[in-house]
């Protein structure tokens, strides 16, 4: 189902820069360019079609991050979200952080459906009520009205990148996070805004001699010192937060084909995406190219490698040249870490069965998306000729792409982030 936001234009603003389940699954946020989040919340099963399973609505829509100017540095500071993370739920009210390329924010979003009536020193509208007039004292009362959603800002995490933050994430521990830039990565716990520790820094002495980046880092699902971050040169580093051991990572690189190397090797060989499995012994990357699984025991190579769209390899030269080569794709596991799944051009996504070794390239598109329509395969055509069906790689829409997928945590349903447009694919119901 696709959900078209709110009826807006086609705007750069409303351009989706990421998506988030939260840990059940029941909610599902996106941030966009402009710098906001929307919430969306799946139906509640309804008991006259029980075998209907929710609908993802429009649950809250708030500002989360506002354009700012550096004077400093006279930079701008753009609003765009560039993650957002969900707290596991400890009350009544929900919990996540998002940020833009300097702030994070943890965010409080919770329900409202009683209001206070009857004060006695302004009206109903809140004015102030002339003291004189009030004759007699009332007794404020609580009174139903209709369920509103507020959220509000609960902590500022500021001042502590001078680089872009690319990545956050939240500790197992649920009392810290990390955020990390291009060069350093920072630990933050949640109570205290005005100071973060230092967990990572590669910055040069000299900056020219700078030759690599940050791209991606994240915490391990369940060991709370363990995390992983990923860099421009295609390699991984796996940390151990207990002091000592911080400096003594584990290194995962690939050795490189000396017969694949170019001009592009090296750009195309940066990490845009690092995810555990949720069983917490895998990592997975993407590359401009490939998704790769390494087992946490294994540094010197992946056990696993899928191609993407290989067919771009013969076309590097003119992505280089549009600008592509340098586009993140994100990469998901589904709730059994059995799947994976990764976008592409032409509003193509792809989808790896890791036991049975299939995969499949879908489409997201408004025809896809209408009530009970069934995703069709697609498949590009290389050269030769084409069959009905095919796409050939040089009508692929470059424009659009699919950079941002989240898989829900215990079921086969998929949210899938084309430019402006969410789409939410689940399995057939029977
Ligand atoms: C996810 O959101 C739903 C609200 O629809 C909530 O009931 C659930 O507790 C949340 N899950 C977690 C783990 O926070
Ligand atoms: C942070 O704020 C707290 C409370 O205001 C204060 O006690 C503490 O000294 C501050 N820490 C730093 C590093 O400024
Ligand atoms: C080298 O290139 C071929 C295709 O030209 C590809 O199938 C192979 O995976 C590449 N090797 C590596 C190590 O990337
Ligand atoms: C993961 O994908 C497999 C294959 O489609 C499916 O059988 C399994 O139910 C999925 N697991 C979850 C938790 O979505």
């Amino acid at each position: 189902r696709a959900c078209p936001r709110l009826g807006a234009p086609q705007a750069w603003s409303d351009i989706i820069s990421t998506v988030e389940f939260n840990h059940t699954g029941e909610l599902l946020a996106t941030g966009d360019k402009g710098g906001r989040v929307v919430i969306f919340q799946r139906e509640q099963e309804s008991k006259n079609q029980p075998h209907r399973r929710g609908e993802y609505n429009v649950y809250s829509t708030f500002q989360s991050h506002e354009p700012e100017f550096d004077y400093l540095k006279s930079l701008e500071i753009e609003e765009k979200i560039n993650k957002i993370r969900w707290l596991p739920q400890q009350n009544a009210a929900y919990f996540l952080l998002s940020t833009n390329d300097k702030t994070v924010k943890l965010w409080k979003v919770s329900e409202r459906d009683k209001r206070p009536e009857g004060y006695n020193l302004k009206d109903e509208d809140g004015r102030l009520r002339d003291p004189s007039m009030i004759t007699v004292l009332r007794v404020p009362v609580l009174r139903p009205m209709d369920l509103m959603v507020e959220a509000t800002p609960r902590r500022v995490f500021a001042n502590a990148h001078t680089y872009h933050i690319n990545s956050i994430s939240v500790n197992s521990d649920y009392e810290t996070y990390m955020s990390a830039d291009d060069l350093r990565i920072n630990l933050w716990n949640f109570e205290i805004t005005n100071q973060s520790f230092n967990i990572v820094d590669i910055k040069p002495a000299n900056m020219e001699e700078l030759t690599e980046v940050i791209t991606a880092a994240e915490f391990h699902p369940h060991h709370c010192n363990t995390f992983v971050y990923s860099s421009s040169k295609g390699t991984i580093r796996l940390c151990d937060m207990r002091a000592a051991a911080l400096h003594s990572s584990h290194f995962f690189e690939e050795p490189e084909d000396p017969s694949n190397r170019s001009f592009f090797s090296e750009i195309i060989s940066s990490i845009s995406d690092v995810k555990f499995s949720h069983s917490g012994r895998y990592i997975m990357t993407r590359d401009y190219l490939t998704v790769k699984v390494w087992d946490l025991n294994m540094e010197n190579r992946p056990i696993e490698t899928y191609q993407v769209h290989d067919y771009l390899r013969s076309k590097l030269c003119s992505l280089y040249e549009n600008d592509c080569i340098f586009d993140k794709f994100e990469c998901v596991w589904n709730g059994s870490d059995s799947v994976i799944m990764t976008g592409s051009y032409n509003n193509f996504f792809r989808m790896f069965d890791r036991n049975t070794k299939r995969d499949v390239t879908l489409e997201a598109s408004r025809e896809n998306s209408k009530p009970r329509a069934i995703l069709k395969p697609r498949k590009v055509c290389v050269g030769g000729k084409r069959r009905k069906d095919e796409i050939s790689v040089d009508s692929l829409d470059f424009s659009k792409k699919i950079l941002h997928t989240a898989w829900h945590p215990s079921e086969n349903i998929i949210a899938v982030a084309a430019t402006n447009n969410l789409y939410i694919f689940q399995d057939k119901v029977n």
